[in-house]
């Protein structure tokens, strides 16, 4: 996955260009790159590496222009190398191009191209695209561009522009997301309207083969036939993501700003964005996601099966896709997502929807591909997360999900009156208790510290508390590099155990008081064979674990302790990767949201 940004106004572009990369290296980190119209050419920048090193070679040697396109890369085809960075441009430097996406014929292009005698320079799937436009340009850059796509296969995003025309943008969208922007004196282009919600007031999330033209004047919309289609614009939000600290990372900047996403999750949560879903029957519901948004609808599912006694389906969503379908217009299914945008999560939706399934997503982004392709949608608000491990979405998916299943509890009479009230009062009192909890943040920095050298990280938990050590551990493992697994603690014995010794680590999240004892007995089968020891529980069950070190949460009740929990495991693997000495926002081989399957 990579991010792509285009810009044409009155300001320098270049500057302008670098603030929205910035912004847009989440999604990918590993070389960067800028092309301008300068009046007379197209000046092209590219480095492998971080965002800083484009910087230092256009301090070197600037380059100037009101018309640009730029690119950070995650690499997927060919390394992170400078020849293999975007932008691309044909020969005598007459189209620019950065993509983000896959281009799956891009073998079949290649050897077409060079059969004409064009020369290939990278390993990439993406050279291909300007020397194709370019080599269908016969005077109108709209048809040459027209041409190309349509002989493109794979899911592409697309920002061009040409030596022919010098304040004239072109973006392309299929399968990858692509919004255009309106600003008072410019118009951009971006994978994402965050990256750009400085200079436009309203947007136009660009649909599947659209191509859309963009000049010092005007924005025009087209099909990939070059038919002309209308264009509507939506107002930019704000974000509420909190300014940062100097020099705070920003994942930890995020964990500390989950209080205030969860009151405005609460605050915001509405039966009415869900419309006639709620009070619809469903033969069967299924939950699915990737990643940690994954991890929040295992909570879901454990939630529905012990509030509601009601079995819900949880898949992760590559899999769901190999699977046979048994999905039908008597199924529900949850999607939940960040993004919006991860493939695998929009490639099993639309299997879904086409076995006549009804899409209900839970996704923090309202412009995304996700939401767009659903029946309905929960937006979480927890604003912009950048850093590439999820932390305070994952929280506030999980937050929004449990309110979903206590509003399903209420409407098919499952819980009574008294239970929801309450359980709904305990849901409104977590950002207070996480607020608690970031207190600890010195505390949770000593345990880091010591455990930072360990050979191995194993979570144990049961039931929920097993649901958030599957989180915590991936959070480790993405951050830290340190080896680690999450385990049901029961099956320990099954295996796992033989792995216990000196230099093992185990992190048990024990806070269901109706499983004190099955939790102590796991600690003592791993510390007597020589493990470190951690405990994650509730303030009230403290004394009963005599562990190296015990983390005491406030009381809540269980399946909502496996949300605050999160935060403190969270902290920890944030300061097992600072002690590691681990650039914690941009982790190795990652990316924020994964848009190839
Ligand atoms: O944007 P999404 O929520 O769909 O992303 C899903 C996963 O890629 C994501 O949660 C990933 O696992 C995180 N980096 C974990 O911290």
């Amino acid at each position: 996955m990579c991010g792509i940004i285009g810009y044409v106004g009155k300001e320098d572009a270049v500057p302008v260009l670098l603030r929205g990369l910035k912004s847009l290296e989440y999604r990918g980190y590993d070389s960067s790159g800028i092309a301008v119209h300068n009046g007379a050419n197209l000046s092209v920048t590219k480095r492998a590496g971080r965002l800083a090193n484009l910087e230092n070679a256009l301090a070197e040697r600037p380059i100037h222009g009101h018309c640009g396109i730029g690119h950070t890369r995650w690499a997927t085809h060919g390394l992170a190398t400078d020849t293999n960075a975007h932008p691309f441009v044909s020969s005598y430097g007459k189209f620019a191009v950065v993509h983000n996406g896959i281009i799956s014929n891009y073998l079949a292009i290649a050897a077409f191209l060079r059969e004409r005698g064009v020369s290939l320079l990278s390993d990439t799937d993406s050279e291909v695209v300007a020397h194709l436009i370019d080599y269908y340009y016969t005077g109108d850059v709209l048809a040459a561009l027209c041409r190309a796509v349509s002989e493109i296969r794979g899911s592409f995003a697309l920002g061009v522009i040409s030596v022919f025309e010098p304040n004239t943008l072109y973006g392309v969208r299929k399968n990858s997301p692509l919004i255009v922007g309106k600003g008072d004196k410019s118009f951009s282009l971006c994978s994402d309207v965050s990256a750009i919600s400085d200079l436009c007031d309203e947007y136009c999330p660009l649909e599947n083969d659209e191509i859309v033209k963009v000049d010092s004047s005007d924005i025009t919309l087209y099909d990939f036939s070059g038919e002309e289609r209308p264009l509507s614009f939506l107002p930019t939000e704000d974000d509420h993501a909190q300014e940062r600290k100097l020099g705070e990372d920003r994942m930890l900047a995020e964990i500390r700003e989950t209080p205030l996403c969860l009151l405005s999750d609460y605050e915001s949560f509405s039966d009415e964005d869900l419309g006639e879903i709620l009070g619809r029957e469903y033969r069967d519901i299924l939950i699915l996601g990737c990643g940690s948004a994954y991890h929040a609808g295992l909570i879901f599912q454990a939630a529905m099966r012990e509030w509601l006694g009601i079995h819900v389906r949880g898949e992760i969503a590559s899999e769901y896709l190999i699977r046979r379908d048994d999905a039908d217009a008597h199924t529900l299914v949850i999607a939940v997502s960040q993004s919006g945008e991860t493939a695998d999560t929009l490639l099993a939706i639309n299997k879904a929807k086409r076995a006549g399934a009804t899409v209900l997503s839970v996704c923090n982004v309202r412009a995304s591909s996700l939401v767009r392709l659903s029946d309905c949608a929960i937006i979480t608000k927890c604003g912009r997360e950048c850093a590439v491990a999820a932390t305070k979405s994952y929280v506030s998916q999980a937050y929004d999900l449990l309110l979903l299943c206590l509003k399903y509890a209420e409407i098919w009479g499952k819980m009574s009156n008294k239970e929801s009230c309450a359980l709904r009062e305990e849901l409104a009192a977590l950002p207070d208790k996480i607020s608690e909890i970031l207190r600890e943040e010195s505390y949770i920095s000593l345990v880091a510290e010591r455990a930072k050298d360990a050979d191995a990280i194993f979570y144990l938990g049961r039931n929920a508390d097993y649901c958030a050590a599957r989180e915590a551990s991936l959070k480790l493992k993405e951050v830290s590099y340190l080896f680690s697994e999450a385990y049901p603690s029961g099956e320990l014995k099954h295996g796992t155990l033989a792995l216990m010794d000196r230099g093992i680590y185990g992190v048990i999240v024990a806070t269901d008081p109706s499983l004190v004892e099955k939790n102590a007995s796991t600690l003592a089968e791993i510390t007597c064979r020589g493990a470190s020891s951690v405990v994650v529980t509730l303030r009230s069950l403290a004394s009963e674990f005599r562990a190296d070190y015990v983390i005491a949460l406030p009381d809540t009740r269980p399946l909502l302790s496996s949300l605050i929990s999160a935060v403190p495991l969270q902290l920890f693997a944030y300061f097992v990767a600072k002690a590691r000495g681990c650039d914690v926002d941009k982790p190795r081989n990652l990316a924020k949201s994964v848009t190839v399957e």
